[in-house]
C-alpha cells in the first residue's frame, strides 16, 4: 500500500494576536481522505488555527502547507489555485445577508468565472438539493432561514466549487439535536460520494462518534495529542477528561462501529433527493 498522501502539514507554528501568542511550536498533519476533528476549550484558538490553514492569518514562526504548497511563500497565482481546492463552512455560516440562497452559492463560481454564466444556475440547483434544501429555499434571504438552513446554504457554497478539502467550524453548534444528526448525515454521505479530506471543528461529541476518523485536541496553544478518538478520549489532560465525561463507555472501537451503523439504519436521509442518494427512481 503507498503511503498516506498528506494534504496539511503544519509544522513548529506560532501565532501571535493582539500581543497574545495564541498557538507555540503546534504541528499538525492531515492526510488525504481523512476527517479530523479540531477540539479544544473556548478561546484555545481553533478558529483562529483554520485561518491560518485558509491563508487569512499569518504565523510569527512555523510553515503551513496545503496541498503540499507553503503558504507563505507560494506566487499569488499559486496560492489562487489552491485556494479554490478547499470550501469553507464558517463559524456564524457567514452568508451576505444581501444576497439570496442562490446568490450566496453562486458567488464562488461568478468570482472565479470557471463556468460558463448558463451553468451556473443548474450547478447551484444541484448543490441546494445535494444539501437537501428545496428548490424554492433559493429565493430566501439569509434571514428568511432556519439555523439548520443556514449551515446547508453554508455547505452548498462550501461545496460549489467541487472541493477536495472542506473546512467546517462548528457545523452543527446551534442545531437542535435532530437537525444536527440529520446535518452529520449529509456530511457523512458528502464524505463518500465526493471523497473529501475534512477538517472540522466540533464540540459536540456525538458528531465525533459519526463522522470522524482522528481527533486533534488543541491545548496549552499546541496540538496535544491527535489520534483515534478511542485513543485520545482516554488522555488525562483535563480538558479532555471533561470533553469525553460521560462518554466513555462509547468510544471503544466496536461501540462506535455500531454507533455508526445505527445512523446508517434510520431511514430519514434529510431530505436528500433519492437520485443523489444513487437510488433508482420511478
Ligand atoms: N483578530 C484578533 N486579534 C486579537 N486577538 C484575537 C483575534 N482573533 C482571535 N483572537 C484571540 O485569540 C484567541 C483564540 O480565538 P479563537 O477564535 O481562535 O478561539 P476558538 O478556539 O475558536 O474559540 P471558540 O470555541 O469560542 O470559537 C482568543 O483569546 C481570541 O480573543
Ligand atoms: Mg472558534
Amino acid at each position: 500500500m503507498s503511503a498516506p498522501e498528506p494534504i496539511i502539514e503544519v509544522d513548529g507554528v506560532t501565532t501571535v494576536l493582539g500581543g497574545h501568542v495564541i498557538h507555540r511550536d503546534l504541528d499538525l498533519t492531515v492526510y488525504r481522505g481523512e476527517v479530523v476533528a479540531l477540539i479544544g476549550g473556548s478561546g484555545s484558538g481553533k478558529t483562529t488555527l483554520l485561518r491560518l490553514l485558509l491563508g487569512l492569518e499569518v504565523p510569527q514562526a512555523g510553515s503551513v502547507k496545503i496541498f503540499g504548497h507553503p503558504l507563505g511563500r507560494c506566487a499569488a497565482r499559486d496560492l489562487e489555485r489552491v485556494r479554490y481546492r478547499w470550501g469553507v463552512l464558517f463559524q456564524n455560516g457567514a452568508l451576505f445577508s444581501a444576497l439570496n440562497v442562490f446568490d450566496n452559492i453562486a458567488l464562488p463560481l461568478r468570482e472565479l468565472k470557471s463556468v460558463p454564466p448558463d451553468l451556473v444556475k443548474p450547478l447551484v440547483m444541484l448543490k441546494l438539493a445535494q444539501v437537501g434544501l428545496k428548490p424554492d429555499d433559493a429565493f430566501k434571504r439569509p434571514a428568511e432561514l432556519s439555523g439548520g438552513m443556514v449551515k446547508r446554504v453554508s455547505l452548498a457554497r462550501a461545496l460549489i466549487l467541487d472541493p477536495q478539502l472542506l473546512f467546517l467550524d462548528e457545523p452543527t453548534a446551534g442545531l437542535d439535536p435532530d437537525s444536527a444528526k440529520q446535518f452529520v448525515k449529509l456530511l457523512r454521505r458528502l464524505r463518500e460520494e465526493l471523497e473529501l479530506t475534512v477538517v472540522m471543528v466540533t464540540h459536540d461529541v456525538d458528531t465525533l462518534f459519526a463522522v470522524v476518523d482522528r481527533v486533534a485536541v488543541l491545548a496549552d496553544q499546541h496540538i496535544i495529542a491527535c489520534g483515534p478518538l478511542a485513543e485520545v478520549a482516554r488522555m488525562p489532560h483535563s480538558f479532555v477528561r471533561n470533553f469525553f465525561l460521560g462518554h466513555l463507555e462509547r468510544c471503544a472501537e466496536e461501540d462506535v462501529k455500531r454507533f455508526r451503523l445505527s445512523l446508517d439504519d434510520t431511514s430519514d436521509e434529510g431530505g436528500v433527493p433519492a437520485v443523489l442518494r444513487g437510488e433508482a427512481v420511478s
